[in-house]
């Protein structure tokens, strides 16, 4: 069994090498994630100097580890929003989302990507009784926005009851950024940590460790914000943790998903089966050896073997919708994807470059990462108590553990995957101490 996500098994890499003189940009993206290279494949003809840094390795964090869907019907997400929004707003999603996958799909075919695209029907089931109103509910919305839904269960998983859509597609995560970059023309670095961001005049001053970058405009596409302000963002985001396992399975193309907690989300690929369950809270539950025992004996009741297990930490925000957009007069932010970081964090790369070209975009408002409603307040709440629960278990798990350099939680150690995971707001470090996943932009000191 390997403990790598299978995108990153046997991958021949992409390589670029680690800032080490001073740059002087009109844009610098900070994130080598689908966000920050889908906004700089967006603005290839801008005529803008753009950089890209990467504290990592291109894609290798949060998109790496990804399911690899390309699907609008996403969980209990739209109640969310509508519950917090409206019908309209909730309807925007769902077209921002298609239009999307449309988008997408266009690219890998007209730029000739290999990244494994399967066309394939997506259905959202449910096991409990409660949730069949619900699943109907969404139907209908669906149904009144002209969009074809059936009833219809897979043979896949047991249900009480089962709605598929068309038009949804799987790909190798990893593949499609990399095709993305296939013709690129602006200079990336890796294993380059932004570790502070100054305004001086028209410029930001971002510092690596030994260089400077002056830009005019920063956009911040690392996954949670390496920065506090000004968007406070613990109090404005929750992180949730899944477990995904790749079994030896041989199906036509296939997508379900579950429709509320505890998250099932079922892919395949190649003769393979992704599966990913035991979704959570990171501040609720720290116990991965736990989580990947039930995952890898659940597994086991239905004849599947694990060949591959990962974890991968998603960023949900209060009201449902991501943060996209100004966060300042020259910076700007892609996050909070709740779950579904493929489509929206290509969409933040269309949305982002259009505001930097001054060009308009049709969910410019709807993404507004300044937006105030009550759900940014009651969650903004549960989250600073969340983020001390996992303070304290981090005290209890970890006495003797390395701190967590961004605010200072006690990091635990993650024995299957061979990292030290923080239990605040979900850095990664793997096992020499190198940063591998915000938002900490320092590497720690394991042998201390
Ligand atoms: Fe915030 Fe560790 S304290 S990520």
């Amino acid at each position: 069994m390997k403990n790598i996500s299978i995108w990153k098994d046997n991958i021949k890499y992409l390589n670029y090498p680690k800032l080490n003189n001073n740059l002087l940009v009109d844009v610098l993206i900070v994130g080598g994630g689908i966000t920050g290279i889908s906004t700089l494949y967006h603005l290839r003809n801008s005529n803008l100097k753009v950089v890209l840094v990467e504290q990592n390795k291109i894609a290798m964090s949060v998109t790496g580890n990804s399911t690899g869907k390309l699907n609008y019907l996403q969980n209990d997400l739209i109640d969310k929003i509508r519950k917090n929004f409206n019908d309209d707003v909730a309807y925007k999603y769902i077209d921002a989302q298609i239009n999307t996958i449309d988008m997408i799909v266009d690219i890998i075919k007209k730029e000739k990507i290999s990244c494994n695209l399967q066309k394939t029907e997506s259905f959202m089931y449910t096991s409990k009784k409660n949730e069949i109103d619900k699943i109907k509910n969404i139907k209908q919305f669906l149904e009144n926005n002209n969009i074809k839904v059936q009833e219809e269960k897979s043979k896949l998983v047991k249900s009480k009851y089962s709605i598929k859509i068309s038009n949804t597609y799987l790909i190798n995560p990893i593949k499609f950024v990399y095709g993305l970059l296939k013709n690129n023309i602006f200079s990336i670095y890796e294993n380059t940590s932004i570790i502070d961001i100054e305004k001086e005049n028209d410029y930001y001053l971002c510092y690596t460790n030994k260089n400077l970058i002056k830009a005019k405009k920063v956009v911040i596409a690392s996954h949670y914000p390496y920065f506090l302000n000004p968007l406070c963002f613990p109090i404005k985001a929750s992180l949730e943790k899944s477990y995904l396992s790749a079994s030896k399975y041989s199906t036509n193309p296939i997508s379900l998903i579950s429709y509320s907690n505890p998250f099932i989300s079922i892919r395949n690929y190649k003769d393979y089966l992704i599966y990913l369950s035991n979704s959570h809270s990171i501040n609720k539950d720290v116990n991965d050896k736990k989580n990947f025992n039930e995952l890898v004996s659940n597994l086991k009741k239905i004849n599947l073997k694990s060949e591959y297990l990962w974890s991968n930490i998603d960023i949900i925000t209060n009201d449902g919708l991501p943060y996209i957009g100004r966060i300042t007069k020259d910076m700007y932010i892609g996050t909070g994807y709740n779950t579904w970081g493929l489509t929206n964090g290509f969409l933040a790369g269309c949305i982002l470059s259009d505001m930097i070209m001054n060009k308009n975009n049709k969910y410019t408002k709807l993404f507004n990462p300044k937006r105030k409603n009550i759900a940014q307040i009651t969650g903004g709440i549960s989250n600073i108590f969340n983020s001390m629960d996992g303070y304290i278990k981090g005290l209890l798990n970890g006495n003797n553990c390395p701190t967590c350099p961004h605010l200072g939680c006690k990091l635990i150690y993650n024995k299957l995957e061979k990292t030290w995971d923080c239990p605040c707001h979900g850095s990664r470090f793997n096992k020499n101490g190198k940063c591998i996943s915000g938002p900490a932009n320092k590497d720690i000191n394991v042998n201390k």
